[in-house]
């Protein structure tokens, strides 16, 4: 298989694999729900890998649609790779600012893209896409890395975006009109694109100047260029004209005996006097109700740059002459995105959430034909707060002085702010030195395995209970004490005591004194604890 070599690819080639999960730490005061949850919609503050990560336990398997919107490399947009890659040769070249000068410029770019689209791909729903927005800077190295992240078998479309609606006439060159999008889906065998609302302008192309009662229609061409072999003939019109055959080098589209068919069920037109070429009719209540999307996006359908420099810049009361300090992105052309690729219910994911402007796409839609689809972003700048966060508490609760009137009464919808907190390290945990106390082997354990907030004022230690969530009442038979816990197991007992309730059991002990038919009637699934807890335990025993 062809593959993208770069400097420093078999340093990051697996990266996403080592990096630890992170606690997830809620800020309340920053969102716009009253209780925080991962399954709200969702802002997280930290860098993407991290946080990409931490979103696993909850997410994975369950985005339907992903837009990104990276760093195009540039050479002007300042930014540094800053992940942790231990090599110390590697830490050295790559933790430097990337500038024009850098002639590796690239290579780091795909150093920092590549254990990304690893995590964003693990996200993913078999039948989900990913859409990413890029320019001629490094849409060639992406087009390689999506390659050999999602396989080229699942290539759907490059989509050029038309951004500018006026040629830079100052161009050195060519006038830089448009961006691309390339679309990816998880499995190209599964995900199927959503056709998209026909327009007026398409619908007017059928008139009805028969009044057929099957009603409008447009006429097709009869002639096409493929070879048919039954598409040679002489036709005679109902004015008596005869048409010897199809112009020089075409066919009829169909034979004879066809033709005949189709004209007895009024489906030809020859013209008001009969005397025309005859051309099938195409019934508008027989084309598909949608539109097939297209690879061409044009500003009058998703917008511009500058509609989406003004759209933020309206929203957050920016000064106009401002400088916008992202290269935001049209909220039109993100919702064209979700309607070709989301369901009501959808999970949509931006891990390079700027403004923010894939949050008000998702929720002006949502307004728009009552879904229910969710965000999540991640944004690891210091504007994620007053920008980002800013701009979907904003359009929640509505925009005075704006145009749009759903945007002016406000989108509706909450969201949970969420901050990347510490490291989650089984080895800091159980460094040999001593157990780690019920609270913290509970709140890790509850984490990585439902991925959900822990509380810790919810745990009940006396019966074990640490904590519910959406799918199950979770518990944990252990103490912090070695001798305890040699002797500690989940017994018939003990399990008859958790089943009471209806809800299911995800249960964490050392070891179980009971078989699979027990646990199935006492709705339990059995977690052993991790293996590293023993190694502790042998350790402070000797
Ligand atoms: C081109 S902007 C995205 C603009 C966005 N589509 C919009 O419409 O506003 C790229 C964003 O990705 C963010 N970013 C870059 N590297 C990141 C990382 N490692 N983790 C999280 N965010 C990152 C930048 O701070 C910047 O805000």
């Amino acid at each position: 298989m062809t593959s993208l070599h770069f400097k420093g690819r078999v340093f990051v080639e697996n990266f996403h694999l080592g990096v630890p999960f992170h606690e997830l730490t809620p800020v309340r005061s920053k969102g716009l729900s009253k209780k925080a949850s991962l399954h709200d919609n969702l802002i997280v503050e930290g860098d993407n890998l991290a946080a990409l990560k931490a979103l696993l336990p909850t997410y994975h398997g369950k985005v339907k649609c992903i837009y990104i919107d990276p760093p195009y490399n540039t050479g002007n947009e300042g930014w540094a790779y800053n992940d942790r890659v231990n090599s110390p040769l590697m830490k050295d070249w790559l933790g430097k600012v990337v500038d024009r000068d850098d002639l590796t410029r690239h290579d780091k770019w795909c150093c920092m893209m590549l254990p990304r689209l690893k995590l964003l791909r693990e996200l993913m729903r078999d039948d989900g896409a990913i859409f990413v927005s890029i320019d001629d800077n490094e849409m060639h190295r992406l087009r390689c890395l999506m390659d050999d992240v999602f396989g080229e078998e699942n290539f759907i479309a490059t989509a050029i975006w038309q951004k500018v609606y006026a040629p830079k006439s100052s161009a050195k060159y060519f006038s830089d009109d448009h961006d691309f999008v390339l679309v990816y889906a998880r499995d190209r065998d599964t995900w199927r694109p959503k056709p998209l609302p026909r327009t007026e302008s398409q619908d007017a192309a059928y008139r009805n100047l028969d009044d057929d009662p099957r009603g409008p229609w447009r006429p097709n061409n009869l002639a096409a260029r493929n070879r048919y072999s039954k598409g040679v003939y002489a036709i005679t019109c109902p004015s008596g004209r005869v048409i010897e055959g199809p112009p020089r080098g075409s066919y009829w589209r169909v034979s004879e005996e066809r033709l005949r068919e189709l004209d007895q069920d009024g489906r030809i037109w020859w013209g008001k006097d009969g005397n025309n070429v005859p051309a099938p009719k195409i019934f508008l209540s027989e084309v598909k109700q949608g539109r097939v999307p297209q690879t061409l996006w044009t500003w009058q359908e998703v917008g511009t740059t500058q509609d989406s420099k003004r759209e933020v810049v309206s929203i957050l009361d920016f000064d106009t002459s401002e400088e916008v300090f992202i290269t935001p992105k049209p909220s039109s052309l993100v919702r064209h995105m979700l309607s070709i690729a989301t369901d009501k219910d959808s999970i949509v994911l931006d891990s390079f959430a700027g403004s923010g402007t894939t949050a008000q796409a998702v929720l002006a839609l949502n307004k728009e034909d009552g879904g229910n689809r969710r965000f999540v972003l991640i944004e690891c700048e210091d504007y994620v707060d007053n920008v980002t966060a800013e701009r979907v508490r904003r359009v929640i609760k509505g925009v005075p002085n704006v145009k749009d009137e759903a945007l002016r009464e406000g989108l509706g919808g909450t969201f949970s702010y969420f901050k990347l907190g510490k490291a989650l390290r089984k080895e800091s945990m159980l460094d040999g030195t001593k157990l780690p106390s019920y609270e913290r082997l509970a709140a890790y354990i509850f984490f990585t395995a439902t991925g959900e907030e822990f509380d810790a004022s919810k745990m009940r230690p006396e019966r074990w209970f640490i904590g519910r969530s959406r799918n199950y009442d979770v518990f944990l038979l252990y103490a912090a004490d070695f001798e305890q816990l040699k002797d500690m197991a989940l017994t018939m007992d003990i399990a008859r005591k958790l089943s009471r309730g209806t809800r299911d059991k995800l249960v964490f002990a050392p070891t179980k004194y009971l078989d699979q038919e027990f646990l199935h009637r006492y709705r339990i699934t059995f977690q052993q604890l991790p293996f590293e807890i023993y190694e502790t335990v042998d350790r402070l025993a000797r």
